[in-house]
């Protein structure tokens, strides 16, 4: 307890030695409550993320109380096993990407697993999970709610939702007896007409309010946070505009190569991976307005304005606003990295990129003549992402005080991974008669602070949901508004050019560099904190 009435409470950081606490989802920001009973059903069940994210997830929900004692978990996929079977896989992959869970609680979990065979394109597999729901509705009082879980490629979701509507699975989205969910995965379509096409397939069967669109950025806990800082603080807010700012940098740099998905990668590359997903969330949390409210909505109302004010890059601005690399091989002996046309899968010649970078503009009264610049690649020198919000030199140089006349501007780092936290940079005498200056920074690491891990991000993409909260979700015209500005730069690359490539292990391309040096302007190395 604080002994300051004017401060708040903080939970005490553990001593050094001393085991942070467990994660958990309850944080003071959020309203945490078990959701009704439900039957949560994953197609793609026996897949790479059923396995390594969606498992873990639920268990550690379980874990922490967060599961209705009324749940259960039906798989599905093409592989004919039994529940035996699927439940022992499930619990491997505890093994492998959790903690090896206690056998009597692992037991007791595995009751409430079930797995339902054959494919999604046979109206067979639908009447059969029909069967097993219904029996989960009277044997462990799911009630009839249910929580589809796409978990599958891009083609066959469309065909899966209509085969669930025809089977008689989906509960009207006004019904008062009982619900009906469906969580789909990213690429949510790959360019903007597929992803109307998907959207409008997926509301013959579903309503808006049942369509959790996933973009497991928006579970990670800094970007949550991100609002939690901008709108619950009266001192960043003063700043966040043109008048302060004069630039915004959005990394999400990854060390991995393809690891092995160069079947989807290649038809996708990093723009639509990544840029149009994971970066312009970001971009949306940084610049939207303060919401009138705090329910989905209201929340995404403003990132949709954000996506509306982006001028769309078309003609010659692709040209000099967008660029991208592709990672060549480099180093040797026990460094040696492989390129990414040397990986197992990539078609010869591939002209993918690996590496984007583009420079937008937010055309709106808070942020005209502020470049946003995003990039990210594989095949970096490290794993991190991070937001830097960069602010203008001080008006009046110290140059009477000090020996350095080219004083760093002050900038605010956001690191959204891999440690979760904030930076803030500033200059500071160094002490000494002579008159020198060096930029410093106050950090804020969030393990440090609160002594527990931030939770994965599908443990609270699960959780919220199961309650019925799309905040942390793409709606319709968000994800639309954001092919609206990537379309048109993935048209071009298509059309023609070559991606540069730049050595795996680099910071990518040399056009990326250029792309803010002829604005005067650098990337900042991002900074993992210590
Ligand atoms: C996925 C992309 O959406 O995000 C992958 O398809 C990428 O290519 C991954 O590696 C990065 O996620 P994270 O959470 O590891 O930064």
């Amino acid at each position: 307890m604080s002994d300051d009435p004017h401060l708040p409470d903080v939970p005490p950081a553990p001593a050094a030695g001393e085991t942070p606490l467990r994660t958990s989802l309850a944080t003071p920001f959020q309203r945490v409550r078990t959701p009704d009973p439900l039957a949560l059903v994953i197609f793609g069940g026996t897949g790479d993320l059923a396995r390594r994210k969606l498992m873990p997830a639920l268990w550690k929900l379980k874990e922490d109380g967060l599961l209705p004692d009324a749940f259960c978990i039906v798989g599905n996929s093409r592989e004919d096993i039994d529940d035996a079977e699927y439940r022992q896989r499930m619990r491997a992959a505890l093994e492998e990407f959790a903690d090896a869970p206690d056998a009597g609680e692992w037991e007791e979990f595995a009751r409430r697993i079930f797995y339902v065979h054959g494919s999604t394109d046979d109206p067979r597999t639908f009447a059969a999970l029909r069967e097993r729901l219904d029996e989960a509705d009277r044997e462990h009082g799911t009630r009839g709610n249910r929580l589809f879980y796409l978990a599958l490629p891009p083609s066959v979701i469309a065909p899966t939702a209509e085969g669930l509507g025809r089977a008689g699975l989906v509960c009207d989205a006004e019904d008062a007896e009982c619900w009906t969910r469906i969580i789909v995965e990213k690429p949510f379509g790959r360019d903007l007409k597929t992803a109307r096409e998907l959207n409008a397939a997926l509301l013959r069967v579903f309503g808006e309010p049942q369509i959790f669109r996933i973009d497991h950025y928006l579970g990670k806990e800094t970007l949550q946070n991100l609002l939690i800082f901008r709108f619950a603080n009266v001192i960043w807010e003063p700043l966040w505009s043109r008048t302060y700012v004069d630039h915004v940098q959005i990394t999400v740099a990854e060390s991995v190569g393809v690891e092995g998905r160069a079947g989807y990668y290649d038809r996708s590359g990093a723009l639509r991976d990544m840029v149009q997903s994971h970066l312009l969330q970001i971009l949306t949390l940084v610049a939207m307005e303060p919401p009138a409210s705090y329910d989905a909505d209201s929340i995404r109302n403003e990132k949709v304005k954000v996506l509306q004010s982006i001028p769309l890059l078309q003609g010659d601005d692709i040209q000099r606003c967008a660029v991208r690399g592709q990672y060549a091989a480099s180093g040797d002996g026990d460094g040696a990295m492989a390129g990414y046309l040397d990986e197992e899968k990539v078609p010869p010649g591939s002209r993918t990129e690996t590496f984007a970078a583009v420079r937008l503009a937010v055309d709106n009264w808070r942020w005209a003549g502020v470049p946003f610049y995003l990039r990210t690649g594989k095949r970096l020198p490290a794993k991190a992402s991070e937001v830097v919000i960069r602010f203008r030199p001080a008006p009046h140089p110290v140059r009477d005080l000090v020996q350095r006349d080219d004083p760093a501007p002050n900038a605010l780092v956001l690191h959204i991974q891999p440690d979760e936290g904030i930076s803030l940079f500033f200059e500071a005498k160094q002490p000494g008669l002579r008159g020198l200056l060096r930029p410093v920074s106050m950090d804020f690491d969030y393990c440090k602070a609160f002594g527990m891990e931030s939770p994965e991000a599908y443990q609270r993409l699960l959780l919220d949901a199961m309650l019925g909260d799309a905040t942390l979700f793409a709606r319709r015209d968000e994800v639309e508004d954001a092919w609206t500005l990537i379309t048109p730069i993935a048209e071009a690359w298509e059309a023609g050019g070559e991606p540069e490539r730049y050595p795996a292990g680099t910071w990518g391309p040399r056009c990326a560099d250029e792309l803010l040096r002829r604005e005067g302007r650098s990337w900042a190395v991002p900074s993992v904190m210590e």
